[in-house]
């Protein structure tokens, strides 16, 4: 007998370890920024997979090349060259300001490898430095090293020891971080915008700033563009807005638009790895960098990026709006297709379980933020179909 969803999420407490909480549906099917529920029910989706699927679901061009590529190779380690890989790393390298990358699998492993970037270059060309300051409210991973340098507590107090090193300081607060470095400091690690701290935009001079002290204290600038990085703020990177350029940056989600892949990508001066420092037995693998080169291609052929930007407009316009005559919405943050709706109560977990009643996915990234992420390549009519729900959920709020 077929299981119902019933039998999938008694399952699923049955067997499954307990990390986090699911929202009910079960998810079966996507196409563009649309998915399905086991019983046939439509979403649009405003979350991509936590900001990942950035060119929607069941992109004919990205299966495509996954099909092509995982019949002809998928995996054969970086003991290989393989063109993919190269291809990609080429197209990353052509793009950025960056000047090499090495690939992983995932956002925290590409902050990891940046953590041990930076203290290997302390280590050789600043006498040894090895701190990293990092930002309250920064999310990087959930390994023990990038707990350590996100600056949430309840996600590192049961894993103690933790690794030492590690300093935090508030976000977009220049003297606080000038205060913090010392002669032990290799690195500032920061998000150009703060994704799951809340979409928590800096002023249009922090990052400028902090490039400046970076150069005046001799620090390596790590920038974690795991969720702000491929196109999702309204240009392929989040530096370029800021008009800055960072030491090392690192990749993942929207990368690949949901195939398990993350990148660390260093200037000349810091690529201080050299062989046997580092590794991953899937790390750049074929299919996934396939799969990367088919997404960072399009974001650039078909400059999605500079769509997202426009999107942004339209997006802020109805964001403004809604401010302006629902008492519920006290503010909006974001750049591109990335926005946090502020609340004047901490009510987002009851209105993402009434946008999804409706047939909306978002998530709520702070009890009193709901984020919306969409894919990169959504539609305005698909666009404005998701806020014209929101909008109905936060009037009944408001009314209420
Ligand atoms: C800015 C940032 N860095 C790192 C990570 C961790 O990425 P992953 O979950 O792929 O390890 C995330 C995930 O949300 C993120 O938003």
């Amino acid at each position: 007998m077929e299981k119902s969803a019933t039998d999938w999420r008694e399952l699923e407490s049955r067997v499954f370890m307990r990390t986090g909480k699911r929202q009910p549906p079960v998810l079966v099917r996507g196409e563009g920024s649309r998915v399905w529920d086991e019983d046939g029910k439509a979403y649009v989706d405003f979350f991509a997979g936590i900001a990942v699927t950035s060119l929607g679901h069941s992109d004919p061009g990205l299966a495509k090349a996954l099909a092509d590529q995982a019949e002809t190779l998928i995996q054969v380690s970086n003991v290989f060259y393989t063109v993919p890989q190269l291809q990609l790393a080429e197209l990353l390298v052509d793009n950025s300001c960056l000047d090499r990358v090495y690939f992983c699998s995932s956002g925290a492993e590409a902050n990891e490898a940046a953590i041990k970037l930076a203290r290997k270059w302390g280590g050789l060309k600043k006498d040894g430095a090895f701190e990293i300051i990092a930002t309250l409210d920064g999310f990087h991973g959930r390994t023990l090293t990038t707990i350590t340098a996100s600056g949430t507590d309840k996600y590192k107090q049961p894993f103690a020891p933790l690794p030492p090193g590690f300093a935090h300081v508030p976000y977009n607060d220049v003297d606080a971080l000038k205060q913090a470095v010392t002669e032990k400091t290799c690195a500032i690690l920061l998000e150009p915008i703060q994704g799951e701290g809340g979409v928590n935009v800096p002023d249009d001079g922090y990052l400028p700033a902090v490039r400046q002290l970076c150069d005046d204290e001799n620090v390596l600038l790590i920038l974690d563009e795991v969720q702000t990085g491929v196109g999702r703020c309204g240009a392929l990177f989040a530096y370029e807005l800021a008009g800055i350029e960072p030491d090392i940056m690192t990749l993942a989600k929207g990368i690949a638009s949901g195939v398990p892949l993350g990148a660390i990508l260093s200037k000349e001066h810091c690529s201080v790895f050299e062989p046997g420092d580092h590794g991953s037995t899937y790390g750049g693998n074929v299919l996934a960098c396939r799969a990367g080169y088919e997404v960072v291609g399009r974001m650039i052929n078909e400059r999605i990026p500079e769509k997202v930007a426009q999107d942004a407009k339209h997006v802020e316009q109805r964001l403004h709006s809604m401010e302006d005559r629902l008492d519920i919405v006290s503010g909006h943050r974001g750049k591109g297709l990335l926005w946090a709706v502020a609340l004047s109560r901490e009510e987002a977990p009851a209105i993402v379980a009434s946008c999804l009643e409706r047939g909306l996915i978002v998530n709520n990234v702070r009890p009193d933020a709901v984020r919306l992420c969409p894919a990169l390549n959504i539609s305005r009519e698909e666009l404005d179909e998701g806020l014209d729900i929101l909008e109905a959920v936060l009037s009944e709020v408001s009314d209420g």
